[in-house]
């Protein structure tokens, strides 16, 4: 049984995380998708909203899990029994911050290996933080998320 997890911080999600979960779903048995709770940042979505958006997204995906986790990444990896990390790559501006956190974890455990897949070009110039500026200001968000997604990002926004 191959697991494998694709962590982040999915402040929300967006259609690139979704294209990154589709094609890892068929490549491992399960895909475990992890959302870090991390006190020293301030994000948009709480941990349990983030969780919800991710399901809805990830439905129709019958080999996918949605948890949260804190601490190390490779402590929740062994707990879960997953031998594989998965990351997304979207351009070279990536890699030194991904090639780092990928050496540090193989360095914490030297059993766990980290996938990466690239990004499908339609999405690669896509982050959580671009989808939140361009929402905060107004602008179209359409192609960037699900239709649910859109929905949270317009009434979080419009409560702030
Ligand atoms: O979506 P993000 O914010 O780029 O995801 C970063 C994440 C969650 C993958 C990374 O911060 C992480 O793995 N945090 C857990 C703490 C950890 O294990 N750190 C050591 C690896 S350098």
């Amino acid at each position: 049984m191959k697991i494998a997890i694709y962590p982040g911080s999915f402040d929300p999600i967006t259609n690139g995380h979704i294209d990154v979960i589709e094609r890892s779903s068929k490549l491992f048995d399960r895909i475990i998708v992890a959302v870090l709770k991390n006190p020293n940042k301030k994000p948009l979505f709480t941990v349990e909203e983030r969780i919800e958006m991710i399901k809805e997204a990830t439905k129709n995906i019958e080999n996918v899990e949605v948890e949260s986790f804190s601490g190390l990444l490779v402590d929740f990896a062994r707990m879960k029994n997953a031998k594989i990390i998965v990351k997304g790559l979207r351009a070279v501006s990536d890699f030194e911050y991904e090639f780092q956190m990928a050496l540090m974890n193989k360095k914490l455990d030297s059993e766990i290996e980290t996938v990466f897949i690239m990004t499908n070009v339609r999405y690669s110039y896509l982050s959580s933080s671009v989808v939140k500026e361009v929402a905060g200001f107004g602008g179209c968000i359409k192609d960037l998320v699900p239709p649910h997604v859109e929905m949270k990002l317009k009434e979080k926004i419009c409560k702030i």
